[in-house]
């Protein structure tokens, strides 16, 4: 038995497989977000532990004898956000997620001063608010009393580990968001870690995602259920374990993600950075590399419209009804467009002042027209990233889909129509937390090598194929879609300076 952790952004999932890779339970507790001043966003580490104990007890109680019977835990975790720790061990202040934007000002000097070249030298990445080099930075103007007593530092899911094993370690994956790790060579980056002014005893060691990074510390175990020789092996950021739950391990797949956020993700044997780093390039959970685009709202837009404005319908049946009005508007949604920015853009805009709009509308648009549009402008974000990959030259043999939005077959048929490919949906309920156990099975030997237990266990479900003539309409809008941010950057610009 195995057990895969997905510390996520609202919740944290703990599945357990048997040595097969079959799912046999799962189990989650949801936290807190706070947002304690406009483009803050914080959680507070002590929350995803009690959350997380709480959802193995949970598993543990209601499966009599398993704990006995887990042989390693392996993770998936919310990536870039930064948590500091004293020399005990004590989370000095809430983690900064990957979703705050309040470092605006050090991406600027890290870009501008610093300069996109050489960070793009040490790191294969340039400064994007999310990622945590630019957080460091800000920790060290903003509150210099937290920044003197730093002796650690971990990525979300790494806080996890520690407290499990006692152990500050990392894996390869996840360090890649950091901003101050060397991707092309797997180690910490000097040149940026100087930069940052972090000290080296600070950062934890380095490992591949696959590889056991400790054991379980005995009380821990005694106080979860679980027995003394669980091995806790490396696990990573939710992108490229994700990944590794939908196969994405192999050059020519690329993944995409319809998930809260978005993401197109390309595997790839080599190291390669695009010249202007529209995509980032991290390290992928197989040992090899990824190139990746993140939308950081996809299937939010569409919650925002049911769940905020369409209220009033009812949570039973506003996603119903607003799917059937939107699937009796033709394709292209008679001239509206929607610009799906409403948390800032990371890929390809890199703004956090950039916000959603209605392009187009008319006196015959209904609800059912702003619907489809939203669909649809989400979509075209996704294909945004995907042009990205091709312009790159990097080879798109197969498209697998995961993630909540691809389960509503509108979406998954206008996605289709709107690469103008086929789609693979695969069988993964459980996502980045199947992808965890995976990671878990092969640390612990289970199977040979990432790729062998992918291959065995992940199972495409159904294919989706683009529709030619709505295809052929989504190519003129896209066209028109790609101008709206260039557009519309200034005034984006002078509104957040209003609020
Ligand atoms: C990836 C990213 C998100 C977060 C939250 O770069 O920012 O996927 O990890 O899920």
């Amino acid at each position: 038995m195995y057990l895969g952790i997905d510390l996520g952004t609202s919740s944290v999932k703990v599945i357990v497989v048997d040595d097969k890779g079959n799912i046999i339970d799962s189990a989650s507790s949801k936290y807190p977000i706070s947002y304690p001043k406009p483009l803050w966003s914080e959680q507070n580490p002590e929350d995803w532990w009690q959350g997380t104990k709480d959802a193995i007890k949970r598993i543990v109680e209601k499966n009599p004898g398993i704990g006995d019977k887990v042989k390693g835990i392996s993770f998936s975790g919310q990536m870039h956000g930064l948590v500091l720790l004293d020399a005990n061990g004590e989370v000095l202040r809430p983690a900064i997620l990957w979703n705050d934007g309040r470092t605006q000002k050090q991406c600027d000097y890290l870009n501008n001063i610093i300069g996109k070249d050489k960070l793009s030298q040490y790191t294969g990445n340039i400064a994007l608010s999310g990622f945590t080099g630019p957080k460091v930075l800000w920790v060290k103007e903003n509150e210099p009393e937290i920044f003197n007593k730093i002796a650690h530092i971990l990525l979300p899911k790494d806080y996890i580990r520690y407290k499990l094993t006692g152990e500050y370690k990392m894996d390869v994956a996840d360090a890649s968001g950091t901003l101050f790790f060397d991707v092309k060579n797997k180690v910490w980056s000097e040149e940026m870690i100087d930069i940052l002014s972090i000290q080296p005893g600070w950062l934890p060691e380095i490992y591949e995602c696959y590889e056991v990074t400790g054991i379980i510390k005995k009380e821990v175990a005694i106080e979860l259920g679980l027995n003394e020789n669980v091995k806790v092996v490396g696990g990573g950021g939710d992108q490229a374990v994700g990944a590794v739950g939908t196969g994405t391990v192999s050059d020519g797949i690329v993944s995409v993600s319809l998930g809260t956020s978005g993401v197109v993700f390309a595997a790839s044997e080599k190291y390669v950075v695009d010249k202007e780093n529209r995509l980032h390039s991290f390290n992928h959970a197989n040992g090899a590399f990824t190139q990746m685009g993140v939308m950081l709202s996809a299937a939010y837009c569409l919650q925002w419209w049911a769940e905020e404005v369409n209220k009033d319908i009812g949570a039973d049946k506003v996603y119903k009804i607003l799917m059937d009005e939107a699937s009796k508007v033709p394709a292209g949604s008679e001239g509206l467009l929607f610009l799906p920015y409403l948390t800032g853009e990371r890929t390809p805009h890199a703004d956090v002042n950039a916000r959603g709009v209605f392009i187009g509308l008319k006196p015959i648009h209904t609800r059912g027209h702003m619907t489809r549009a939203i669909l649809e402008g989400v979509s075209f974000g996704l294909r945004d990233s995907l042009e990205i990959v091709k312009d790159m030259q990097i080879p798109i043999n197969e498209i697998r889909v995961t993630g909540g939005g691809i389960r509503n077959e509108l979406w998954a048929q206008i996605l289709a129509s709107v690469f103008n490919h086929e789609l693979h949906i695969v069988e993964a309920s459980e996502g980045p937390a199947y992808g965890a156990a995976i990671l878990a099975m092969v640390g612990c030997g289970q199977y040979p090598s990432v790729e062998a237990a992918c291959k065995e266990l992940i199972k495409v479900s159904k294919t989706v194929k683009p529709s030619e003539d709505d295809a052929k309409v989504y190519e003129k809008y896209y066209s028109v879609f790609k101008k709206g941010y260039p557009q519309l950057k200034n005034m984006y610009q002078e509104l957040s300076t209003i609020i």
